[in-house]
């Protein structure tokens, strides 16, 4: 079978380059951004014979890193994360610090947190990273961590603490909580109950309380067993639960509330709104009840509004738009709070063929939303907002997208303003290397 997720711009790239050199800028990059653009995704170092033996989310990671100083894009490098399970694919060094249990891929997302560098997936530890990318340690919180660390923590933007769920699929507690300080040590972990190992890739953080995702996408372990690189599948019998908790709580203090059945990835913010916490989700009917290899789910995610309320046992459900779209971002300053622009990357209309097609930014207040397009052959990946400088309002800042433009096998950096989001792009870098589609990435100061 031909597998989509290798070919095209989901296809590896097999050198690690290190342009440290000025490069090619169409427009004029905001001088106010300096630091770098660092991105994570999966870049598979061997490929099995059948490419169905390959699934998108289990690639080895690798980081992309773009550097803007001055006004100016100063640089670009990439490396894989140096996991054990990539050393023994291409020979590299072995990651330092404790042993990793699991061996996960480290290639989703991309995070600092107080002065370290981590590359997550939700299937393993985190991995901390030099400043030059080549060398991993493998991050256990000073042996805290006993389970692997969700790609999607909430950074509190008050308190600089580092909020965060890990998911254990070999046995009870299939869930912890964990809570991180703002200089990087671990000050909490409960364990959760829940009564089944499921895929929980992200959750909503509010100023108070979390909101954890028990939704019917199950760890199966003869999945497991006979090899399979993503041992889930759909299973809408085991039901479909929301888990209301204080974020200083523990396990007996969650509420959960039944609804019907349907799979979230991603949660683009939550926040308290008296009792209720209101969450805005991408909302898919279901997922994984596909072939490994083939779409990820059968339908299309949509943005949703969910109003949690735990004291009258209900969650109801506003539709936001009609249109496909994934990889939400707002800005971290309203992390937990309420907001009201997000900005997404829209999808093609077919997942059996995986496409990305502009990015969208929602006002949420106004019901509006504004598309950028790239262009005919032009694909963004997720947009990550950054506060410009003298940004007052919310949506004062720039938004920076990795876009493939097929017509050149290229990628390019291209900047936004994100208060004039359809264009034209203040800033368009030119990559000296293709940046495969790749997950999530954060915007890393120099400062910091
Ligand atoms: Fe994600």
């Amino acid at each position: 079978m031909v597998n989509p997720y290798l070919h095209g711009n989901f296809g590896p790239v097999l050198d690690e380059r290190s342009d440290d050199h000025e490069l090619e800028v169409t427009g004029v990059v905001p001088p106010d951004l300096n630091g770098r653009l660092l991105r994570n995704g999966p870049n598979p170092a061997v490929v099995a014979d059948d490419e169905a033996d390959y699934h998108w989310f289990s690639g080895d990671g690798m980081i992309h890193a773009i550097s803007l100083a001055g006004g100016k894009a100063t640089g670009y490098r990439n490396r894989w994360v140096r996991t054990r399970s990539l050393s023994s694919k291409l020979g590299t060094s072995l990651p330092n610090g404790p042993s990793e249990p699991l061996d996960g891929p480290a290639n989703t997302h991309v995070i600092r947190h107080g002065g370290t560098t981590l590359a997550l997936v939700e299937s393993g530890f985190p991995h901390a990273l030099s400043d030059d990318l080549g060398r991993a340690r493998v991050h256990d919180f000073d042996g805290g961590l006993a389970s692997p660390m969700t790609a999607h923590p909430k950074l509190d933007p008050d308190t600089g603490e580092l909020v965060f769920f890990g998911s254990d699929v070999f046995g009870p507690p299939f869930l912890r909580y964990h809570v991180v300080d703002a200089a990087g040590a671990l000050v909490q972990t409960e364990e959760i109950e829940v009564p089944r190992a499921t895929m929980m890739h992200d959750f909503g953080v509010t100023s108070s309380r979390v909101v954890f995702l028990d939704l019917p996408v199950v760890f199966d372990l003869e999945l497991a067993a006979v090899g399979r690189p993503l041992p889930y599948r759909w299973m809408p019998e085991a039901g479909a639960r929301l888990g209301v908790m204080p974020r200083s709580g523990g396990g007996d203090d969650v509420r959960w509330i039944s609804i019907d059945p349907v799979y979230v990835f991603h949660v683009l913010n939550a926040y308290d709104a008296g009792d209720a916490v209101v969450m805005d989700v991408l909302r898919y009917d279901r997922a994984f009840d596909t072939a490994p290899g083939e779409a990820i789910a059968s339908g299309l995610p949509m943005l949703a509004r969910w109003t949690v309320d735990p004291s009258a046992n209900r969650v109801t459900e506003q539709r936001l738009d009609d249109v496909p779209v994934e990889f939400p971002r707002i800005d971290d300053a309203v992390a937990g709070r309420p907001h009201r622009y997000g900005y997404c990357t829209r999808l093609g209309e077919r997942p059996e063929d995986p496409s990305f097609e502009g990015l969208v930014k929602y006002d949420l207040v106004r019901d509006e939303s504004t598309r950028f397009d790239p262009g005919e052959y032009h694909s963004p990946g997720e947009a990550v907002f950054v506060k410009a400088a003298d940004g007052r309002g919310e949506d004062e800042g720039w938004v920076l997208s990795v876009v493939f433009d097929a017509t050149r096998g290229a990628s390019d950096l291209v900047i936004l303003d994100a208060t004039s989001f359809a264009g034209p792009p203040v800033a368009t870098v030119h990559l000296p290397a293709r940046v495969p589609f790749g997950f999530h990435g954060s915007w890393v100061p120099t400062d910091s």
